[in-house]
């Protein structure tokens, strides 16, 4: 088996932290049970790019439970569980030295050549063809395959560098130029893939582009918009991992401080419910009216970044968005301030421009942790190197909101590779009944009792005592 993980001894330890996941996850262990026997799976080559974490080790073992031939690569360089990608390629019944697991090509703290490699590694099975699916958290498999057909299309001609992040950018396209040939591999690797399953807004966000531009070459499933996935992952997974990536980098005291949350979408709610449990002060900044009506009525200051970037001393970037802090923030802000973003990519905070600032002297304090000393001897604490922080500095969201987002991952694969003609090329949200279902798997974890509808009382409000019980349109 080809694989290339940071250290396969850590498979055993990895192994017991997946058992206990298992446990937190009942929605994915449910679907294992209910389709053991059918294997709706079989046949599909999943290629997976989702950091690499215990929990995404229970949903990887699910998909190989229902059928599926999976490989996986992590969607962020700092993002990799060593134990748990380790103890994914061992698998539950191999050893160390005889792995029978899944192909994962992922550790913590890659290169960015490092990460597009993995990337193109998933994407290539041993007998030379690729996946006939992708499972993608923030667009960057679905991105490559797309630009590697594009180029061929065009002949062959892949430009040399240039956009907005020249470095990333230059080595997607070197990767491109070394494989973009006359077998036309990507198209290939395109024409085959049924379909994609999209974990995050950013990546979401990539697809709706690309079908509006008719530049989408397979169909899409929005996973991230099932209600059970973003008003609970975004919001309460972020909730509890950002405080958790923010006293793993510092330990500092959260209480008293003035801390500003960019952005009030899902992310932004729970980021701020956080760092105000802790009884920090928070202040948002917003774009939206509508988001910056709700977090002035959920009791939160609502500014601009500019009027409070000399008083604050945790920043956590939210939205989405580029150029939310920008160098010259940076350089006004306190001493010691923590600047950090939980949005899915590192240009949400101006790193290439911070570094560009004539006399500024970068030292690592730990990995993942750094301070940037000023000319005038202040320096800001940065997370991450401007990653994503709660993945960088800390794990991640908890099993069991993974379970909710990965159920409908789970979910999404089968519908996409099951009832492919059911879906031309677009991008899909899963129907409300199945949204429900996954809820539903998760309720006598946490001794729920769901009041049920008589039959009359249905009748009165328009719904099927089965449900679903809201219309499209219903927003939670
Ligand atoms: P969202 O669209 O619900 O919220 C983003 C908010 O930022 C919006 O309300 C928008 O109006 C606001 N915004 C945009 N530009 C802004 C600006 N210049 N200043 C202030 N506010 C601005 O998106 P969601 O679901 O909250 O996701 C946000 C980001 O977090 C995405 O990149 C997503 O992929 C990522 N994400 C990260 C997770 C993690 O574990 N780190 C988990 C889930 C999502």
């Amino acid at each position: 088996m080809d694989f290339k993980v940071a250290d396969l001894s850590l498979a055993d330890f990895g192994r017991k932290e997946i058992r206990l996941a298992e446990h937190e996850m009942p929605g994915l262990m449910a679907t294992r049970k209910e389709f053991a026997a059918s294997q709706p799976l079989r046949g599909a080559k999943i290629m997976g790019s989702l950091h690499m974490t215990i929990q995404t080790a229970v949903l990887i073992e699910t998909l190989v439970a229902l059928g599926a031939d999976v490989r996986w690569v992590s969607c962020n360089i700092f993002s990799t569980q060593d134990h748990a990608a380790a103890a994914v390629v061992v698998g539950p019944e191999g050893t160390v030295e005889e792995p029978k697991g899944v192909p994962v090509f992922a550790w913590k703290g890659e290169t960015l050549e490092e990460y597009w490699w993995c990337t193109d590694q998933a994407l290539q099975w041993p007998d030379g063809t690729g996946p006939n699916m992708i499972l993608d958290d923030g667009g960057d498999a679905t991105l490559l395959v797309h630009k590697g057909a594009e180029f061929e299309k065009a002949g062959g001609v892949v430009p040399t560098a240039s956009e907005d992040d020249p470095e990333e950018w230059g080595i997607i396209l070197d990767l491109l130029r070394r494989t973009v040939n006359d077998d036309r591999r990507w198209t290939k690797t395109a024409e085959a893939i049924k379909g994609v399953t999209e974990e995050t807004t950013t990546g979401v966000h990539r697809l709706y582009e690309m079908f509006n531009n008719r530049q989408l070459l397979f169909p899409a499933i929005n996973v991230n918009d099932s209600v059970t996935k973003s008003k609970f992952d975004n919001k309460y997974g972020c909730r509890h991992s950002v405080i958790d990536g923010l006293n793993r980098a510092t330990d500092v005291l959260i209480g008293g401080k003035v801390a500003v949350v960019a952005g009030y979408g899902d992310v932004g709610k729970g980021c701020a419910d956080a760092l105000r449990g802790q009884g920090a002060r928070v202040i948002v900044t917003e774009i939206d009216p509508i988001c910056a009506l709700q977090a002035a009525m959920d009791g939160f200051q609502v500014t601009t970044l500019e009027e409070v970037v000399g008083i604050a001393d945790i920043f956590v970037t939210t939205t989405g968005n580029f150029s939310i802090i920008t160098a010259d923030h940076m350089a006004q802000m306190k001493h010691n301030a923590i600047v950090s973003n939980i949005g899915h990519f590192d240009n949400e905070i101006d790193m290439a421009g911070l570094a560009r600032i004539p006399g500024i002297e970068k030292e690592e304090v730990k990995p993942q942790v750094h301070t940037w000393r000023f000319p005038d001897g202040k320096q800001i604490i940065v997370l991450a190197e401007g990653r994503l922080m709660n993945l960088g500095c800390a794990t991640g969201h908890p099993s069991f909101v993974m379970s909710n987002s990965f159920t409908n991952q789970v979910i999404a694969q089968i519908e996409l590779f099951t009832k492919t003609d059911d879906y031309p090329i677009g991008v899909y949200v899963l129907p409300k009944h199945l949204d429900e279902k996954v809820a539903r798997l998760h309720l006598d974890a946490l001794g729920v009792k769901l009041t049920v509808l008589s039959k009359k009382q249905a009748e009165y409000i328009g719904v099927d005592v089965e449900g679903p019980y809201k219309p499209d349109h219903y927003r939670y």
